[in-house]
């Protein structure tokens, strides 16, 4: 079962309190590869407010990477400006950059990106461990974050002693342990069976109840349904951005075999 009620609520803004949390303007991002420039953005913007859930579709090379990459402030754009919570990031040394996505950033990933022979819990302690928190407050933070998952009783489990749907789970208490304001999935569900998806979009659903903002980049119109807003990247431009009443992520019972 998928226990949703009780995700902390993400941290303070940064900046204004009324800012956008996401506030891209005109980026671009351009690969220089040799004699090549690759222009993977050409002049996007983007306004995300707190507690949106968005999710970017587009061909194979569209950008949906690139951006997720500069909204994680994991790199720069190439030209334009990234407000984070009001606060440009834009500019900021790699050093600072690994502070602000240390604090406000949870990522998610297709492959899990889960340490093999490590138990869960020492999974989700680890971004705390970069953070500098002690170990027994660290301890405590990853038994409540895999409790919010729904895997409060397979704390000492290793990867590959979990399905496909847990291991994803303990990816997404990883996020949660540092109490993003954000969280990033790069095709969370890309390697999931499709219940095991509906149970991923679930949390992601209920962790924008509880104001954080979600984005995703899925190439499946079954699970970008499940986002309040669908924006499109099409040779690194936005060519559509609809919102709509998302899909509620509901479980059917399991059928007793
Ligand atoms: N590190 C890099 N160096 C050079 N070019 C890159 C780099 N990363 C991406 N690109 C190029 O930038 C463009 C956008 O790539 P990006 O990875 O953002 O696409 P994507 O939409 O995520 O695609 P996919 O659906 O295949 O994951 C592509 O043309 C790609 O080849
Ligand atoms: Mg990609």
């Amino acid at each position: 079962m998928v226990a949703a009620a009780a995700i902390a609520p993400p941290a303070p803004a940064i900046g204004a309190a009324s800012a956008p949390v996401i506030e891209i303007e005109d980026v671009t991002r351009v690969y220089h590869l040799g004699d090549v420039d690759v222009h993977a953005l050409r002049g996007v913007s983007l306004r995300v407010e707190r507690g949106e859930s968005i999710a970017i579709m587009g061909a194979s090379g569209s950008g949906k990477s690139t951006l997720m990459n500069l909204i994680g402030c994991l790199d720069r754009p190439t030209s334009g400006t990234y407000r984070l919570a009001g606060k440009d990031v834009s500019r900021l040394s790699a050093s600072e950059l690994a502070r602000v996505r240390g604090e406000r950033i949870g990522f998610v990933f297709q492959n899990f990106n889960l340490l093999a022979r490590t138990s869960a819990v020492e999974n989700v302690e680890l971004p705390l461990l970069y953070a500098g928190v002690g170990g027994h407050e660290r301890r405590t933070r990853a038994i409540a974050a895999l409790e919010q998952v729904g895997l409060g009783s397979r704390l000492d489990h290793t990867p590959n002693q979990l399905s496909g749907g847990q291991q994803q789970r303990v990816a997404i208490a990883r996020a949660l342990v540092s109490q993003p304001e954000i969280v990033l999935a790069d095709e969370p569900t890309g390697n999931l069976d499709s219940r095991t998806s509906v149970e991923v979009m679930a949390m992601m659903q209920a962790l924008v109840a509880k104001g954080i903002t979600v984005v995703l980049v899925t190439h499946e119109p079954d699970i970008a349904q499940y986002a309040a807003r669908v924006l499109t990247l099409k040779d690194g431009k936005v060519v559509s951005d609809t919102r709509h009443e998302p899909v509620r992520a509901v479980l059917e019972p399991e059928v007793a075999s």
